[in-house]
């Protein structure tokens, strides 16, 4: 079935200079742009987007690393979306990811990881709605 899934070119994307390569791998692998801004996310944005986490060692890191630059946040839509935007970035630490997928292009480490994509439809859901008003959503 069509449905969406929610990303984030992360701050380590956009200082590299890699935002427009990673929107051509999205698009180029059928996904819809259907919102898609560049934001800053504020200390206290990143520590309830990521609140999941807020026991792991590497939590302070992280909300660190997603709050020291600009990122691009976007809702893309396909079929299979959540499942196949996954394929399409790689595993989580860009040492195991596949080749070709985003996150061995583009991912320095575990931590700078490149790009984010929702676990799951109830997760795309509600991280898509963190960052897009209704309005903003097409
Ligand atoms: P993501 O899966 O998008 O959301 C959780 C983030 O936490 C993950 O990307 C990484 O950026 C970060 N993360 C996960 N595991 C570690 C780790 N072991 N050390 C540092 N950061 C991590």
């Amino acid at each position: 079935a069509t449905n969406r899934t929610f990303t984030m070119l992360k701050p380590d994307s956009l200082e590299k200079g890699n935002t427009g390569a990673i929107l051509e791998k999205i698009n180029a692998a059928g996904f819809r742009i259907v919102a898609m801004k560049m934001t800053q996310m504020s200390t206290k944005d990143a520590e309830t987007f990521y609140a999941v986490h807020n026991e792991r060692p590497f939590f302070r890191e992280l909300v660190e690393y997603m709050t020291r630059g600009p990122i691009v946040a976007a809702i893309l839509e396909k079929d299979n979306a959540v499942e196949d935007f996954r394929t399409l970035i790689g595993a989580t630490n860009p040492a195991d990811a596949a080749e070709g997928t985003i996150r061995k292009l583009y991912a320095a480490s575990m931590g700078e990881n490149a790009v984010h994509g929702s676990d799951s439809d109830e997760n795309a859901e509600i991280e898509g709605n963190f960052h897009f008003s209704g309005r903003e959503q097409f």
